[in-house]
């Protein structure tokens, strides 16, 4: 099928470069003209494994292309996925005025029947929205159907999550447009969910709060393991061998962060006060993840007493391994905060430190190195902040003799504790004893 995708940032080109894996014609459309040259010459303007790979190969096979027009892209793409940002306003509220805006160009270039999708991470009822800025700007009679796709792409496993689904969640509201749908996606083998535009628009804030939420009861248990010398990973591995609750979302740390969850909390939360409900529930998980990276800090000042003029090193900037993504990063809050009480911070990540750099600009008391193993020049502690699996595999015990105190502070248990005590290390994970 001929596929129009209107947005190539993350979710948007991830999805293009699936779909024509998989065998359709795609053309990407950006509003961003040296994004638009950038993907022409082949290249992908961020960090996501695999996906320069996609690109290449079919932007050789001609399968992907790309376009500043939207007028060009509708016209081609008998399929039109919205995937524009919509950030969060301060109020918690999404931004959808780029969704707006698109709805109306598309509108403007409709040259017979299309389908459109609303792919971007919107409050429930926006497809409303979507049909009447088309009906209203469209032409009269103008042939359309709109639909909800919301994804579940994981930054640094996008292109996996997208290749193998668990399940493609399609909310439509015309049989001609769940048979375009279940064609689309067939390819991907995964079941498919079809429901009302409303129900697929609530899967996705479903599913992001409820994994939010595994993360901050990981989070609350580790407080209750820290209290009474329990190891919050054997309790999470004993849980998790459950089926019915599963082990993932469920390691404890310094909290969840990223573009996804801290906003769509939020937003799920405001969207069901507006609509007259009150989820406390929602509210509980976010006050939770705050603790979290609060009880860090603490940790850190607890060993260091006073962390005026210490020396601290950083390992990790980004919101998760994998990504030069620092939206949200709870990494990032603590080098923040760290580096506001006086402290020298000498901070490392193998991916984000261009983003953090630009992110921290102005923080005084923040150092980047260039290696890993700098961090621990004459340091008072180290944290580990981000759990690249790089971290794991430093040479800790050459290391230590580089450090004033060989203290490390892990705030994502990514390291074995017995390990490096047997080095001569003092260790604390989180919710380990
Ligand atoms: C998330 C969802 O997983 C994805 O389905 C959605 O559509 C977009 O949002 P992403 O933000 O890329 O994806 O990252 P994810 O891997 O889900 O991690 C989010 C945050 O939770 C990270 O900061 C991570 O460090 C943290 N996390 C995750 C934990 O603290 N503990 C866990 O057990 C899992």
């Amino acid at each position: 099928m001929r596929v129009c995708i209107v947005g190539c940032g993350h979710v948007g080109l991830v999805t293009g470069a699936c779909l024509a894996e998989r065998g359709h014609a795609v053309l990407g459309v950006d509003a961003d003209a040296s994004r638009v040259a950038l993907l022409r010459r082949g290249k992908v303007p961020f960090h996501e494994p695999g996906l320069d790979r996609l690109v290449a190969r079919h932007r050789r096979s001609g399968r992907l292309r790309f376009s500043g027009s939207i007028a060009e892209g509708v016209r081609f793409g008998e399929v039109v996925f919205i995937c524009v940002p919509t950030p969060p306003r301060p109020d918690g509220s999404a931004d959808l005025s780029f969704v707006e805006h698109v709805s109306r160009s598309i509108a403007r270039a409709l040259p017979g029947y299309r389908l459109v999708c609303e792919k971007s991470t919107v409050p429930v009822n926006t497809c409303d929205q979507v049909r009447a800025t088309i009906a209203k700007y469209a032409r009269k009679g103008a042939d359309f159907d709109v639909a909800s796709t919301p994804e579940f792409l994981r930054e640094g496993r996008a292109v996996e999550d997208a290749m193998k689904p668990d399940r493609v969640v399609v909310g439509v509201e015309t049989p001609r447009a769940e048979k375009i749908l279940r064609e689309l996606f067939r390819p991907f083998g995964a079941p498919i969910v079809a429901t009302d535009i409303r129900s697929a628009e609530l899967i996705k804030h479903a599913s992001n709060s409820f994994l939010a939420l595994k993360i901050s009861y990981a989070n609350a248990l580790a407080a209750v393991c820290e209290r009474v010398g329990a190891d919050v990973m054997n309790v999470t591995r004993g849980m998790g061998l459950d089926a019915r609750i599963g082990p993932q979302f469920l390691s404890a740390g310094i909290g969840y962060g990223g573009s996804c969850f801290p906003k769509d909390v939020r937003a799920f939360e405001a969207i069901s006060r507006q609509l007259g409900y009150d989820f406390a529930l929602l509210r509980e998980v976010e006050r939770l993840n705050r603790e979290a990276r609060e009880r860090f800090v603490q940790r850190v000042e607890q060993q260091l007493w006073i962390v005026k003029d210490k020396t601290v090193g950083a390992l990790g900037l980004s919101f998760k391994p994998d990504t030069d993504d620092v939206r949200e990063s709870v990494a990032l809050a603590v080098v923040r905060d760290l580096a506001g009480r006086g402290a020298r911070v000498r901070a490392f990540d193998p991916q984000a430190m261009e983003a953090a750099r630009r992110e921290l600009r102005g923080v005084r008391g923040v150092r980047f190195c260039r290696r890993a193993a700098d961090v621990f020049a004459r340091a008072d502690c180290v944290l580990i902040l981000t759990e690249w699996p790089a971290f794991a595999k430093l040479d800790y015990a050459r290391l230590k003799s580089r450090m004033a105190h060989p203290t490390i502070l892990d705030g994502r248990n990514l390291l074995d504790p017995e390990a490096l005590r047997r080095l001569g290390y003092t260790y604390r994970g989180v919710g380990r004893g």
